[in-house]
């Protein structure tokens, strides 16, 4: 049984197209749509594998569209356990207006996860925490799941000696914080409504992320800075890495790319200085390629090659 767990609760798939001109009133023909499994945990496996990383997905699943899901990810050969589900999953549905290549975006509400699915679901992370190393938590909670599920699953996970990586946003990750994380990859948005203020410069971000180490909220913090990079904070330490320049052709998944990348480093025994940079390199390597596509392996190592020449001298 692989040792990273990766746990999606509000799972999707995507379905994309391409429309010559999208206008109102009038008939659109579509091209012959693609799908793709989506949600955060999900990606953050199909991206390890990429990264060479073996990991077993675990997220809800109900009606053709959980099916199809399902059939998707064996297709990519993925390992998985789905929970079953009374509701559909949901289809999330993308566009591209090619006259424009504008991509218009359609997320339909998570499917509803009742009380004993969610019960499900927490039992078959306490199965497969036995012996994993790490649980990925990320993406959102769907209707009719309180946060409080989540800090269940920490407690749970920790009680196993598992390490907890959350990539979350609002309640759910106060709630995960709350308990306490190995590591939590926030976006400089998502750590600014932590600290309850409405921007944060460079400086107040280091030092929000370096109360919540303080208070136990999370060993390590990635704090994720989109064209500016990331920095990694732990009790001791405080290191910004620059994102490479790349020609940037869509941002959808680089922050699930970046964590496959965190969690890949720690797992195969990285340094925390190459950690970091290694889940920058993964999420400016996803900005590469177009649409809802994660990152290409080579531009993930070439990045990553660059990134290390500013590693700090005492590591290098
Ligand atoms: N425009 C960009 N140019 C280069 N790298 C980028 C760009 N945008 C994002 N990245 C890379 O991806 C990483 C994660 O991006 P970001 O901070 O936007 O995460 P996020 O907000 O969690 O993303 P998501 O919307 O996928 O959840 C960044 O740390 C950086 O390495
Ligand atoms: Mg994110």
């Amino acid at each position: 049984m692989p040792r990273i767990v990766t746990l999606t609760l509000n799972p999707t798939v995507d379905k994309s197209t391409t429309a010559d001109h999208i206008m109102p009133d009038q008939k659109i023909r579509c091209a012959a749509p693609k799908f793709e499994p989506g949600g955060g945990g999900i990606n953050v496996s199909r991206a390890l594998r990429r990264l060479g990383s073996e990991s077993v997905a675990v997220f809800p699943a109900g009606g053709p569209t959980g099916q199809r899901l399902q059939e998707l990810l064996s297709q990519e050969q993925l390992q998985f356990r789905a929970v079953p589900t009374q509701a559909d999953t949901r289809e999330n549905f993308i566009v591209v207006d090619s006259s424009s290549s504008q991509q218009y975006r359609f997320g339909m509400p998570g499917t509803e996860l009742r009380p004993e699915e969610q019960l499900l679901v927490l039992e078959q992370l306490k199965e497969l925490a036995t012996g994993a190393e790490f649980l990925v938590i990320s993406g959102s909670l769907p209707p009719g799941v309180e946060p409080q599920l989540l800090a269940r699953v920490v407690r749970a996970a920790k009680n196993r000696g598992v390490k907890v990586v959350a990539d979350t946003s609002g309640p759910a990750l106060q709630a995960v914080l709350q308990e306490g994380v190995y590591l939590a990859k926030p976006n400089v948005g998502e750590l600014s409504k932590l600290a309850g203020t409405d921007e944060l410069d460079n400086d107040a971000m280091t030092q929000a992320a370096r109360q919540l180490v303080q208070e136990g909220k999370a060993e390590i913090l990635a704090v994720s800075l989109g064209p500016q990079g990331a920095c990694l904070i732990t009790r001791d330490q405080v290191d910004h890495v620059p994102a490479p320049a790349v020609k940037r052709r869509s941002t959808v998944g680089a922050g699930d790319s970046m964590v496959a990348g965190l969690v890949h480093g720690l797992s195969t025994g990285l340094s925390l200085p190459e950690v970091i940079r290694l889940g920058v390199a993964c999420g400016s390597a996803a900005t590469m390629n177009p649409g809802t596509e994660l990152f290409r392996k080579p531009d993930v190592d070439r990045l990553y090659q660059w990134l290390r020449q500013t590693l700090p001298a005492k590591v290098a």
